[in-house]
């Protein structure tokens, strides 16, 4: 960042958030908040609230969050220092002019350039598909039955068949060998010199959740190999941490997420509707990427190939869904070999029936298991139940495994009680039941000590901004290094530093985070109320119990890692006293 936090603040000081998104939204006054319909995601009924005292807005439906940078960002697409000098335009307040000074150039992070050499390639790739020299891309595209809208809407384009086009067109822009290498635009051989890495390929730009380009995928117009070729991993492209289509397809309302393997997949999907279709980039499906997913719904639909490589890339998939606590189901598109054709052939409808009819990937997996044994032999078949009785075991909830066994007793027409005795041989057998087979975040498992960690220091934080008033007493009993979490903890030194200084500056805060979903977090830190108890007396326990929790759950994790270090035992001991008298302390004290 190089304008200095100071100017940053002004500027954030002259631009009041209500007046700002008002320019986008309607808002209307509700309370002390003003409340309108989200931007972020599709509604009929207002959840976006935006607060003049924090200066942050919040979407309730949607989780989108921050404060007037962070909105600039996401409504505009933004980058943060654009976001900044729009604002500062707006106010009146001059910039230093530092665009051109070689400090800045030196300052200038190396991502934003990489970013830049992405999207003005990207513009290029889009004017070269409309022109002369796209012709048979824009053919193409047409051919595969992609609209204009489409199209538009997907950004494609189109790469020259002139091996150095683009290179020599960014170069003209100003970018530097090294960025265009870096980016993976351009390659650099001995014998060639610096040419382009895609020529004469329809280009898909991926796009992260701000609609930034982070990377292209390149398709040959025919048959040629290699069909697609792909940017490579770079700083600002971390294809484990992306999907294609998810800035689409985060706001849809769809309820569920459709992952699939190719582009022209997501894309003839979101134009027949599916709005909710993402794809893994050209990798394998990652826990990184299940995270990403889980964010917004935890029912993921599978469109995996049915061939033998898909099936073992779908039971990958379902292991990892799974482990991130989200249900997978298995999407059957028979005869057809991938979303793009079956839709093609049959219409939206029909695959919208599909999708109603996925079925549970545990029967997925079934019916892949079963294709190794051959029922007609009684050994085998017994063998077959037996597995089955296995993997119901693995199920960590008992009504989960009942209505596992009744599913399966029906389907597999197993007698219910004779299942049921083998589940219970097999968990006896391999002592497979048991609370360490919970997956790691299963969705039926209780919170972990951490998750109820982090929870009430959550709602420390939320408590305190809701009723900044409880800040002097709550500070006499918890310092901001009694939070674990990280997050949690930059956002409490700040706060606390700001209430002890008597100051209330929530918007600030966001800015010490640079990631959106950050700053996101953040934003919702501070928009939940002190829900609970109606009765002021319940909820000064209830805080109370809270800065209990926070700082048990602190001292027990600094006493377990004590040493003989004399001073870390003397703040332990201070610790001890201080929560000793926190507990005896009157709840009259919080007076909320
Ligand atoms: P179409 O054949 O045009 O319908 O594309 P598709 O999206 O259906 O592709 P396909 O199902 O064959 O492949 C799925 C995804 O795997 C693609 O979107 C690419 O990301 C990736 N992929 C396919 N072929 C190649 C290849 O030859 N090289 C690389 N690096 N990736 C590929
Ligand atoms: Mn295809």
């Amino acid at each position: 960042m190089y304008y200095p936090d100071e100017l940053i603040e002004e500027i954030r000081m002259k631009n009041d958030i209500v007046d700002v998104i008002s320019g986008y939204v309607r808002l209307q006054k509700k309370g002390g908040s003003y409340f309108g319909l989200c931007p972020f995601h599709n509604e009929k009924s207002p959840s976006f609230s935006v607060s003049p005292t924090k200066q942050m807005y919040y979407c309730f439906g949607c989780g989108a969050g921050g404060n007037v940078f962070t909105f600039l960002r996401e409504y505009e697409h933004y980058s943060f220092i654009e976001a900044v000098q729009e604002l500062a335009k707006r106010a009146g307040v001059e910039l230093p002019n530092i665009a051109y000074t070689e400090e800045m150039k030196q300052k200038e992070s190396r991502r934003a350039r990489l970013l830049e050499a992405n999207k003005e390639a990207a513009k290029y790739f889009y004017y070269l598909l409309r022109g002369k020299d796209g012709e048979t891309g824009l053919k193409y595209l047409h051919g595969r039955e992609l609209s204009d809208e489409t199209i538009h809407k997907f950004g494609l384009g189109f790469s020259s068949k002139y091996s150095d086009d683009l290179t020599k067109y960014l170069k003209g822009k100003g970018f530097p060998d090294d960025i265009l290498k870096e980016v993976g635009l351009s390659t650099i051989d001995e014998k060639m010199g610096i040419h382009d890495k895609f020529w004469n390929r329809v280009m898909f730009p991926i796009q992260d959740l701000n609609h930034r380009v982070i990377g292209f995928g390149g398709r040959v117009l025919g048959d040629a190999k290699p069909k697609y070729l792909n940017s490579p991993e770079t700083p600002i492209f971390d294809k484990s941490k992306n999907l294609y289509g998810m800035n689409f397809a985060r706001t849809s309302r769809a309820g569920n997420f459709i992952l699939c393997e190719g582009y022209m997949d997501v894309i003839s999907m979101h134009q027949a509707g599916f709005t909710q279709a993402v794809a893994s980039l050209g990798t394998a499906f990652t826990s990184g990427q299940a995270y990403l997913l889980s964010k917004y719904t935890k029912d993921v639909i599978l469109s995996y190939d049915s061939d033998e490589a898909g099936t073992k890339a779908a039971l990958r998939a379902i292991g990892i869904l799974k482990e991130a606590g989200m249900r997978g189901r298995v999407l059957n598109l028979e005869p057809y070999k991938d979303p793009d054709e079956f839709i093609k052939a049959l219409g939206k409808d029909a695959f919208q029936k599909r999708l109603d009819e996925a079925e549970n990937s545990f029967f997925f997996e079934l019916k892949i298991l079963e294709r190794g044994y051959d029922l007609k032999d009684p050994e085998r078949k017994t063998a077959f139940h037996r597995e089955i009785a296995r993997k119901i075991c693995t199920f960590p909830e008992e009504v989960e495994r009942e209505n596992y066994i009744e599913a399966v007793a029906e389907r597999y027409h197993i007698g219910f009680e004779s299942l049921r005795s083998m589940v219970r041989t097999e968990a006896g057998r391999t002592g497979l039941v048991s609370e360490a087979v919970r997956p790691k975040s299963g969705i039926h498992k209780k919170p972990t000590r951490e998750e109820n960690e982090k929870k009430t220091q959550r709602m420390l934080i939320t408590a305190i901004a809701d009723k900044p008033a409880l800040f002097k007493v709550a500070s006499k009993y918890v310092s901001p290094s009694d939070f674990t979490v990280d997050l949690y903890r930059q956002v409490a030194e700040r706060l606390f530093d700001d209430l002890a200084q008597d100051k209330w500056n929530p918007a600030a805060i966001v800015d010490l985070f640079e990631d959106e979903e950050e700053q996101r977090e953040v934003a919702s830190l501070f928009h939940t109320e002190l829900l609970g108890p109606e009765d002021a007396a319940d909820r000064a326990k209830a805080f109370k119990d809270i800065l209990i929790g926070v700082k048990s759950a602190s001292l027990e994790k600094s006493s377990a890692s004590l040493g003989s270090d004399i001073q870390a035992i003397t703040q332990a001991v201070a610790a001890k006293k201080a929560l000793e008298e926190l507990k005896k302390i009157s709840i009259d004290t919080f007076n909320i």
